[in-house]
């Protein structure tokens, strides 16, 4: 039996609309190209995610469950989960532009994801972060402008997959080279007509979502099927003090 290989899509509009149908045709080309892709959409729309206050006190706690290190009480805990336990193959982050940048759900629940790193540099904390350098991370952004701002909140989001470790890819592939370059990209005025459903109308942005959902899922298989490799650690005293608090891995 082929083992299952899974891309879990978030998507941060408050509408399901032009940002979720792109992450869909992300999602369905993965599936169309690979049988052992199974994938699960993440909306964040009505959901609360409160963004971080830097209370610490996901540095002081002393939890079971490494989620529960965030001390506030909203939906995040519950959107992360599957991000974590079991960490996915592949993720794909949705968010429309505003601002030139991802909207403020998106940011919340990236800013909330500081608490899991905190392993690394607070040894008392029991488990360890999240180790996802076998996930495969893509980006997509849909404005109402063709120059809206798709490229800066496309890499607010591959920033952030970068430092969580991820494995970050582009909209690109070997067939086609760069499509959507540094992710999907789409806009909602291509036709000249606004709506919820307006990027249906962008084909080349629908195409730059399937070149990132195919490359995201291939990239995953490559991961997921990858040998053993050993992490390599050194022996370093650094001036950063948090640094030399390393746990023993
Ligand atoms: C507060 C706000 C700010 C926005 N800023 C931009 C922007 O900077 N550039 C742009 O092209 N569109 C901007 N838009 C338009 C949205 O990106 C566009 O309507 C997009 O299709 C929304 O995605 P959705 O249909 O999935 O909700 C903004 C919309 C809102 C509500």
């Amino acid at each position: 039996m082929t083992r299952k290989v899974q891309i879990i899509g978030v998507c941060s509009s408050p509408r399901h609309a032009n940002t979720e149908i792109m992450l869909q045709e992300a999602l369905k080309a993965a599936e169309k190209a690979y049988p052992e892709i199974v994938t699960k959409m993440i909306s964040l729309k009505g959901k609360v995610i409160k963004p971080c206050f830097d209370c610490k006190a996901c540095e002081r706690r002393r939890m079971f469950v490494l989620v529960d290190q965030c001390v506030l009480k909203d939906d995040w805990k519950d959107l992360i989960q599957p991000l974590v336990d079991p960490v996915p193959n592949g993720i794909i982050m949705a968010s429309p532009v505003y601002f030139s940048d991802v909207n403020a759900q998106m940011r919340a629940f990236m800013e909330r994801c500081t608490s899991l790193l905190k392993p690394y540099w607070f040894p008392s904390i029991s488990f360890n972060a999240p180790d996802f350098s076998r996930t495969a991370a893509g980006a997509l952004s849909v404005g109402f402008h063709r120059h809206g701002g798709q490229e800066t909140a496309i890499l607010t989001i591959l920033r952030f997959c970068t430092i969580l470790g991820m494995t970050v890819v582009g909209s690109v592939d070997p067939l086609h080279g760069p499509i959507g370059y540094l992710g999907g990209a789409g806009w909602e005025d291509v036709a000249g007509k606004q709506g919820r459903e307006a990027v249906k109308e962008d084909a080349w942005g629908l195409f730059s979502a399937r070149v990132l959902g195919r490359r995201v899922a291939r990239t995953a298989i490559m991961l997921a099927n990858a040998p053993a490799v050993p992490q390599i650690s050194e022996p370093f005293v650094s001036p950063m003090s948090s640094f030399n608090n390393e746990k023993e891995k």
